[in-house]
């Protein structure tokens, strides 16, 4: 087992209700006047942004609203936030969505209380020095932003997205009502089931040896994660695995699933320009085509962790003689699980053919400046093999 810190400092308000009380929280805390961070409708179609609004006017508290953010956070709103939080004097950044609403708040608070151009933090080109608090009432089970310590943001013009981790990130607070994912629709509630998944499975799939404990949890995250989302395919109003599939959402990426491990992030990076050139594609639509294919060019170089994988959360037969066979035993299950839920497994089915290969290869490596780590160091070449095997 790797020395590890583990900090997860977020307080997390779980169950049905939990959002009418936003008004008392942070009364509590004693901020006074917040922004209001939301996406493009669906809070005020689904009747949370009245619910919210009602209880901050019934505590007292003051805010101003910033709505609008996309799929796929863009780097401009986050700097019409910044200007909006230093001319109002804000104390907390509430955000009420999904990820992209949340990492669009981070942005925000992180850059309010820097002076440069947030895209240099982003970059790690700027530490980042203080940060507004955050809050989080969570409308999508999905990308654990409302626990983790990343954020990831489009830089529309440069055509890039990327993701930095500060512990600025943390979130104060996250509310967590799993009725509120009840409206997501099919579609996004499976890219959010493989997100989780993935954020599980990059921690899963590494080098160092023996986490015994780690191991089991993440395994535990996976199984509980996979039967859960069969539920909610046919009952999308099934409280249970609505809150098992949210609380899996929260503890795959808050650290707790890599203590001890590495932490591989070459398929969220092959993911990440996909959707930084076609931002159409949801972040969990291009991990399902991602993930598979870089499996299959690499599960040699682990062969144990792969079929280790595939025995113990896919009740795979291990096979003594051809443990290749086991593996690629895996792999095929969680390919046809992902398609089960109606995800895509090609580039093809997302509308990317092999000419933007190159160029998404290229990006991966920051134009040849960084080797991916992932089971072995990727280069262009290999990167480029893997998205062919996408096609
Ligand atoms: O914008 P609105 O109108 O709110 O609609 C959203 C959006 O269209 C809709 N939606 C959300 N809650 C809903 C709902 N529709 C009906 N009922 C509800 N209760 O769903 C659509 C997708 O929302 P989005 O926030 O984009 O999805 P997700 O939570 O998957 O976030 C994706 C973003 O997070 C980043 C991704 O790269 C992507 O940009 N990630 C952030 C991470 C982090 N900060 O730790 C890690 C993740 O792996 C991921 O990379
Ligand atoms: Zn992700």
């Amino acid at each position: 087992m790797r020395n590890f810190d583990f900090y997860s400092p977020t307080r997390v308000f779980f169950g049905k209700g939990r959002h009418e009380q936003i008004g008392e929280i942070i009364k509590e805390y004693g901020f006074r006047k917040i922004l209001l961070h939301y996406g493009g409708g669906s809070i005020k179609r689904t009747g949370l942004y009245d619910v919210v609004t009602k209880a901050l006017k019934n505590s007292g508290i003051d805010y101003v609203e910033l709505g609008g953010v996309r799929p796929n956070p863009v780097l401009s709103l986050v700097k019409k936030g910044i200007e909006l939080c230093r001319e109002e004097k804000i104390e907390l950044v509430l955000a009420v969505g999904g990820g992209s609403v949340i990492d669009s708040a981070k942005l925000i608070a992180v850059g309010t209380m820097n002076d440069c151009d947030p895209w240099l933090i982003v970059t790690k080109e700027v530490t980042p020095k203080a940060a507004l608090p955050v809050g989080t009432i969570l409308t999508l089970s999905a990308t654990g932003s409302e626990t983790s310590s990343s954020a990831v943001i489009t830089n529309e013009e440069l055509k890039l997205k990327r993701g930095y981790g500060s512990d600025f990130n943390r979130p104060l607070f996250s509310i967590l009502n799993p009725e509120l994912t009840f409206t997501v629709p099919p579609y996004q509630t499976a890219c959010g089931i493989v997100d989780i998944m993935m954020h599980t499975l990059e921690r899963y799939m590494t080098q160092k040896g023996e986490v015994d404990i780690t191991d089991r949890i993440a395994e535990a995250v996976l199984k509980s994660t996979i039967r859960a989302g069969r539920i909610v395919m046919e009952n999308p109003y099934d409280y249970d695995a609505r809150a098992t599939i949210m609380w899996a959402g929260s503890i795959s990426h808050n650290d707790l699933t890599g203590a001890g491990r590495d932490y591989f992030m070459i398929t969220h990076q092959l993911q990440h320009e996909i959707s930084g050139m076609f931002e159409i594609v949801a972040h969990g639509a291009g991990r399902a085509v991602v993930f598979p294919a870089w499996l299959k060019y690499t599960y040699k170089q682990n062969l144990s962790r792969v079929c280790q994988y595939a025995v113990r959360v896919w009740n795979c037969e291990m096979d003594f003689e051809n443990p290749e066979k086991t593996a690629l035993s895996g792999i095929e299950e969680t390919e046809k699980y992902f398609k089960s839920l109606g995800m895509p497994l090609t580039l093809g089915e997302l509308g990317i053919g092999e000419e933007s290969i190159k160029e998404m290869a290229a990006k991966c490596t920051n134009y040849g400046t960084r080797l991916l780590p992932g089971f072995m160091r990727y280069e262009e070449k290999e990167l480029e093999e893997i998205y062919r095997l996408c096609l």
